[in-house]
């Protein structure tokens, strides 16, 4: 299993302990989760300040962009070296445009479902995805009580992934924590985004090793 901790569950006033620590950690990739206060109720962090965290970051960076037209960052996002880029399916009219642009700029394309959005919006576009990330909560805070439904949701879409022979990775994102972690491995997910089980853990390292 693969572990993506995210950030937005750090201690903002010192991003640079957080990195160290996290920088010799177990973890595979840093999820970046940046909100608009209209695709999501909430503000969390923008460009101008993810360009520092990538600069102390020397994991490749996830980022999972709850934000309406996630298009016109492409840009952006690329700049901070990024190896995914999440936008949402809900968010995107043109769905198939978006990844495309995505994967010309040189990041990995990987779309984002709501928890009411079935996995079967996929069928059309799955074979140009590197990644799919099911939210298991409704995206806007950290902290939120995992979405039981998330399983099936992840047994579907391993299903479709493996009935078209593809290597696409499953990525499961809200209430993740050693209590669900297991049984999300045994439905299918690669990798798995915690934010305060991680970084409200007294000893956060061994709990990414614990997940892993
Ligand atoms: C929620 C974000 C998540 C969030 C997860 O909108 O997409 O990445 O940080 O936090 P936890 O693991 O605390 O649910
Ligand atoms: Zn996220």
């Amino acid at each position: 299993m693969q572990i993506s901790p995210s950030l937005l569950s750090a201690d903002f006033s010192n991003l640079e302990r957080e990195m160290a620590w996290f920088n010799q950690s177990e973890a595979d990739f840093l999820h970046l989760d940046v909100m608009d206060g209209v695709f999501v109720p909430n503000i969390s962090f923008g460009f101008p300040v993810l360009k520092h965290v990538a600069r102390i970051c020397q994991k490749p960076l996830d980022v999972h962009l709850m934000i309406v037209q996630p298009e016109k960052f492409i840009n952006e996002v690329k700049e901070l070296g990024a190896y995914y880029m999440n936008v949402h399916a809900e968010a995107c009219t043109h769905l198939h445009r978006v990844v495309s642009q995505i994967r010309q700029a040189g990041m990995h394309p990987a779309v984002t479902l709501n928890p009411s959005t079935p996995v079967g919006v996929l069928e059309d576009i799955i074979e140009e995805l590197d990644m799919v990330l099911l939210m298991s909560v409704n995206p806007g805070f950290g902290g939120q009580s995992f979405i039981d439904r998330t399983y099936a949701k992840v047994r579907a879409l391993r299903q479709l992934i493996d009935s078209r022979g593809l290597h696409t990775r499953i990525e499961v994102d809200g209430g993740v924590s050693l209590d669900n972690a297991q049984q999300l491995a045994e439905a299918g997910a690669d990798i798995l985004v915690a934010g305060s089980a991680v970084f409200g853990a007294a000893d956060p390292a061994e709990v990414i090793r614990r997940l892993k």
